[in-house]
C-alpha cells in the first residue's frame, strides 16, 4: 500500500497532488487550442441532440452533483441552454416531468450509484437522452447510458473525492465550450481564449499545490474550530458547497457552503470571533460584491480566510489569513479555487488524527438506497 501511495501519507493527498495530471489528461486527445479544436469522441454522435435540446437535465450525488451545479452556471452562460440540476435521489422518485428534447447529463465517478443509475433508467423510458460522464471505464452508469465522455482521471482510491471532481467538471466545461461553438452563443474569440486557458489550467494547478505549506500553517490554527462557514457566488457557491462537503467527511467538523449573498439571510447569525468563514474571493465579476460580504463578517468578528486572485492586496488588507491562486477565466476558475479546499479539509482532518480516506460512515460508492 505505501508503494502505491507514491510516498504520500495518505491516497488523498496523492489524488489532490495528482491534479495537474489527471485535469490534463480529461483533455487529452480532446482539446487543442493551436488548431482551434475541441472533440469529444464521445459526444460527436450526440452534438446535434445536445445543441437543439429545450433543456438540460443534470443528476449526480455528493460531489458529483457539486460538478453538476458548476456545470449548469457554464452551460447556461455559454450555450444559453436552460440546465436543470438535481440530486438523482430527488429525482428519481419526484415524477420529474421528462420530455424527449431533454438532454440528461449523468455525473458519477464510479459508475455505480445506485440512485443515479435509476435516475437514468427512469429519464431513459421517457424517451430521454443520457450522456454519462464517468470516471470507471466500463462501469454500469457508463453501459446504462446512450453515450459518455470518460473523465481519465485515473482510479480515486480516498473516499473523498478529489481529482475525480476537478476531472468532471473539465469534461463538462468542454462539453459546453463545444456545444456552444456549436450553438454560435460564444464569439470566435473567446473560444479560442477557453482552448488556451484550458491548456494553462495544470500548469496553474501546480501553482496552487505550492501553497500547500501555507495552507498546512492554516489548518493548524483551525483544527478544533467546530463549525465552518464557506462562502462564494455565481460559479465560486458550488466550490463553496464541496469545499464545505470536504471538511464534513473527513474532519467530522460541521460546515455549511452557501452563497455569499444568502449569508444575512440566516448564517450571519451564527457569526462571532470563534467561527470561521472561507471566502472564495477571485476577482470576478461579483468580486465588489464578495468584498462587502466579507466586510459584514469582518464587522462581527469572524475570522476570514480568504482564497483570492494573486496580488490582491485589498481582500489581503481585510481578512486573517489568504490564499493566491493564479489569475484565469471566470468560466475556469473553480478548477483551481476548489483545490486549496482539498488542502485546508486534508490537514485539518489529519491533524485531528482521522482516518483520511476512510472516514466512518461512507463508502466510495454507495451501490444501495
Ligand atoms: C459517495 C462518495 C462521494 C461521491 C458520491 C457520488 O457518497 O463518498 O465521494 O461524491 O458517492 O459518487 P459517484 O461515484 O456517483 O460520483
Amino acid at each position: 500500500e505505501a508503494i502505491e501511495k507514491g510516498g504520500y501519507d495518505h491516497f488523498m493527498l496523492k489524488e489532490i497532488f495528482e491534479q495537474p495530471r489527471s485535469i490534463a489528461d480529461s483533455m487529452r486527445g480532446r482539446v487543442n487550442s493551436e488548431e482551434g479544436s475541441l472533440q469529444l469522441g464521445g459526444l460527436s454522435e450526440y452534438m446535434g441532440k445536445l445543441a437543439d435540446a429545450k433543456r438540460i437535465i443534470i443528476v449526480g450525488c455528493g460531489t458529483s452533483w457539486h460538478a453538476g451545479l458548476v456545470a449548469e452556471y457554464i452551460f447556461e452562460e455559454l450555450a444559453r441552454i436552460p440546465v436543470e440540476v438535481e440530486y438523482a435521489s430527488e429525482f428519481r422518485y419526484r415524477n420529474p416531468i421528462i420530455r424527449e428534447k431533454d438532454f440528461v447529463i449523468a455525473i458519477s465517478q464510479s459508475g455505480e450509484t445506485a440512485d443515479t443509475l435509476a435516475a437514468i433508467q427512469l429519464a431513459k423510458s421517457k424517451g430521454a437522452t443520457i450522456f454519462g460522464v464517468c470516471n470507471v471505464v466500463g462501469s454500469s452508469i457508463a453501459r446504462e447510458t446512450h453515450a459518455g465522455a470518460y473523465t481519465h482521471a485515473g482510479p480515486e482510491i480516498g473516499v473523498a473525492s478529489t481529482k475525480a471532481f476537478t476531472a468532471q467538471v473539465t469534461v463538462l466545461t468542454q462539453m459546453a465550450i463545444a456545444v456552444a461553438k456549436k450553438r454560435g452563443t460564444i464569439s470566435e474569440g473567446l473560444y479560442r481564449q477557453l482552448l488556451i486557458e484550458l491548456e494553462n489550467i495544470p500548469r496553474k494547478v501546480e501553482q496552487v499545490l505550492k501553497a500547500a505549506d501555507k495552507i498546512k500553517e492554516i489548518a493548524f490554527i483551525f483544527t478544533y474550530a467546530r463549525n465552518f462557514i464557506y462562502l462564494g457566488r455565481g460559479l465560486n457557491f458550488p466550490v463553496a458547497l464541496e469545499g464545505a462537503l470536504k471538511l464534513k467527511e473527513i474532519s467530522y467538523i460541521h460546515a455549511e457552503g452557501y452563497p455569499a449573498a444568502e449569508m444575512k439571510h440566516g448564517p450571519i447569525a451564527l457569526i462571532d470571533e470563534d467561527m470561521p468563514v472561507v471566502f472564495i474571493a477571485t476577482k470576478d465579476s461579483s468580486y465588489e460584491k464578495v468584498v462587502s460580504n466579507i466586510q459584514e463578517v469582518k464587522a462581527r468578528k469572524g475570522r476570514v480566510i480568504a482564497i483570492v486572485t494573486e496580488g490582491d492586496s485589498l481582500i489581503h488588507s481585510m481578512v486573517d489569513f489568504v490564499i493566491e491562486i493564479p489569475k484565469t477565466h471566470e468560466i475556469l476558475m473553480p478548477l483551481l479555487s476548489s483545490i486549496p479546499l482539498q488542502l485546508l479539509s486534508y490537514y485539518i482532518a489529519v491533524m485531528r488524527g482521522r482516518n483520511v480516506d476512510q472516514p466512518r460512515n461512507l463508502a466510495k460508492s454507495v451501490t444501495v438506497e
